[in-house]
């Protein structure tokens, strides 16, 4: 997903401009480009000046950085490709034929094809294969025999598909235009300068206050103020919110990379999502988010978990723990395939959508389709502000601080730690015991220390990883609540150092991926000491006969088993339950050091993005 900026203000807007650009690359970095309005000597109308470079924002910004722009108004974007390859003519801002008007897009537009062979029937000329470029051109269109404003509505009802737009007018200088449906757009106020962006990481470090658009709004920004309407030009009040992180959480803070340091944010990570949020002496979580639903929650027999990734994996460990201890039947979807399917759902059915950016297109479409059948729809998100935390009916924030690295780690163990809450919550609501609420709160307030434990061991892990960097190949198996683990830490291996790596339920190994098994084929095991470790264990004896190599994952205790594997880290003794919150740190190490060992831009890996904001 593409991350897109819009400036006005009394600074120089190419480096306001650059710098929220390096903040938005997490969103797409296969090309970036700016748009700036600069005044000319002979009349008031303006020039729009575009510069674009394919690739990383460093690329433009060495491009430009000797060019002096006078400017304090301007757009900017680092683009995700979806149409057209990445390429320097498809980079955007996107201009209109007589180059008046640029346009930044974040978003799909499906009916692209249809809308630019009738603009090319009316003489348009287009320079890239994008579908974002039919905008500048239609306005440009419109503008025939409307204003500026009038145009971008018309424009805008025409256009179908997701889309957060930004765009600027050299007839209208001093004025920055934006628009919203479905892609995120936050609107930063500051003192006397306004900053127009697809998530406040490109804020914060300008200012603390802002708005959120909704769908079907768009703003006028000028340099004395905003205003906020509907598509139809009918004046909206907006409530101005503040955002709850400063720009030091957004920065690397002294470490290489950006996932190193969320992995070894997770102590506090986790203790931030459950400070204030349990009653020890009661055996009660206490989930304020919660408090207008408690009465709805108390009633529902069925669960239905809807997320994509690597929250789709903590839903997965959420199922074992609220089937096991609130004993509510737990079904748990893909987002992208829930949204077509024909859900059965209900009143007496809480859907639960998680998300750590709170932006994920198929989430949130997942999420609209659930309140349409009525179902009661609850958030676990991280990001305060974003689209489902604001459409759920209620939910409970991760309180994680900003996650930058594409790869999620900290959103994971924040994710996990918040469905132990849940479920006690739900479990005390029902059946579950005083003495077992007391005892699952306890040992998850020791989670935080015994993930310290696992983090001092970082240069044993990086020291295992060397052994393994030369295969192409990986297994990763784990059983019940560790099964999702093996499926995250194969995941992780994928997403940052592009190895194929299948995540298996290990009792399923022999009905089928046992095949696999070769001396080239290394098998990641996780099987802390719980009430199935002992199956995993002739799980292991199995892949052993047949000359696997092993690295596995197991609880302290557990010394025997470093006699069969090849190479064993452990973790420190937990409740089963909880298992999942310790043995993922290793896997998350693992991946790291790997894809640092082969020279992988870790936190930008080819392809991905941090939040996917597009179908
Ligand atoms: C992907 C990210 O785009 O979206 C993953 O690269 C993430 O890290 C997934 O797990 C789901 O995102 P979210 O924000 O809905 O949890």
């Amino acid at each position: 997903m593409c991350g897109i900026i819009g400036y006005i203000g009394k600074k120089d807007a190419k480096e306001i401009l650059l710098n929220g650009l390096k903040r938005l690359e997490y969103r797409g970095y296969d090309s970036a480009g700016i748009a700036v309005l600069q005044k000319r000597k002979t009349s008031n109308i303006e020039k729009i000046t575009v510069f674009k470079e394919i690739g990383k924002v460093e690329k433009l910004e060495q491009k430009i950085d000797r060019i002096r722009l006078i400017s304090s108004v301007g757009i900017a974007h680092t683009r995700w490709a979806t149409h057209g390859k990445p390429s320097k003519s498809n980079a955007h801002p996107h201009v209109d034929c007589a180059e008046m008007i640029s346009v930044v897009h974040n978003g799909i537009i499906e009916n692209y094809r249809e809308l630019r062979s009738e603009l090319e029937e009316e003489g348009h000329v287009f320079r890239s294969e994008t579908d974002s470029e039919v905008v500048p051109h239609m306005i440009e269109n419109y503008m025939k025999t409307m204003s500026f404003v009038q145009a971008f509505s018309k424009t805008l009802k025409k256009l179908k598909g997701t889309y957060a737009i930004v765009a600027i007018h050299a007839a209208s200088p001093g004025k920055v235009f934006a628009a919203r449906l479905s892609s995120p757009m936050v609107l930063g106020v500051g003192n006397g300068e306004y900053i127009l962006a697809s998530d406040a990481s490109a804020i914060v470090e300008h200012t603390n206050t802002v708005v959120y658009l909704d769908d079907y709004e768009m703003a006028i920004v000028s340099h004395d103020g905003y205003s906020i309407r509907s598509f139809t030009q009918k004046e909206k009040r907006k409530k101005e919110m503040s955002l709850d992180w400063s720009m030091d959480q957004a920065k690397k803070e002294g470490f290489d990379h950006f996932m190193l340091k969320e992995i070894c944010e997770q102590p506090r990570s986790i203790q931030d999502a459950i400070r204030g949020r349990y009653i020890s002496e009661n055996g009660l979580a206490r989930l304020g988010g919660l408090a207008s639903v408690e009465k709805q929650l108390r009633g529902i027999k069925r669960c239905v978990i809807v997320s994509c990734g690597t929250s789709y994996f903590s839903a997965l460990v959420g199922k074992y723990m609220i089937e096991e201890y609130a004993g509510i039947s737990v079904d748990v979807e893909y987002a992208s395939e829930f949204r077509y399917k024909k859900a059965i759902l209900d009143d007496q059915t809480m859907v639960l959508c998680i998300s750590q950016s709170g932006e994920t297109a198929d989430t949130l479409a997942a999420l609209r389709e659930a309140k349409n059948k009525g179902a009661l729809t609850v958030g676990i998100v991280n990001v305060v502000g974003s689209s489902i935390a604001r459409e759920t009916d209620s939910g409970v924030y991760n309180h994680a601080g900003p996650e930058v690295s594409v790869a999620s780690t900290k959103a994971f163990t924040s994710q996990l730690a918040l469905l132990v809450l849940l479920t006690v919550f739900l479990g005390r609501q029902r059946s579950m015991s005083l003495s077992t609420g007391k005892r699952i709160l306890k040992e998850l307030s020791e989670i935080p220390q015994k993930i310290q434990k696992i983090l001092e061991k970082k240069d044993s892990i990086r020291n295992v990883v060397k052994k393994y960097v030369s295969y192409e190949n990986f297994l990763y198996v784990g059983r019940k609540y560790n099964s999702p683990i093996a499926l995250e830490g194969a995941l992780k291996i994928k997403e940052i150092a592009y190895v194929h790596a299948e995540g298996y339920p290990a009792g399923e190994m022999k009905h089928g991926p046992i095949a696999l098994i070769h001396k080239n084929f290394p098998v990641v095991v996780i099987v802390p000491d719980d009430s199935v470790s002992d199956k995993m264990m002739s799980g292991i004896e199995e892949m052993k006969a047949r000359g696997a190599r092993i690295f596995c994952i197991s609880t302290e205790n557990r010394s025997d088993i470093a006699e069969i594997v090849d190479d064993v880290v452990y973790i420190p003794k937990t409740l089963e339950m909880l298992t999942p919150l310790l043995s993922v740190i290793p896997l998350q190490l693992f991946a790291y050091f790997f894809a640092l060992e082969r020279g992988y831009d870790v936190d930008r890996p080819r392809n991905l993005a941090k939040s996917v904001t597009v179908e």
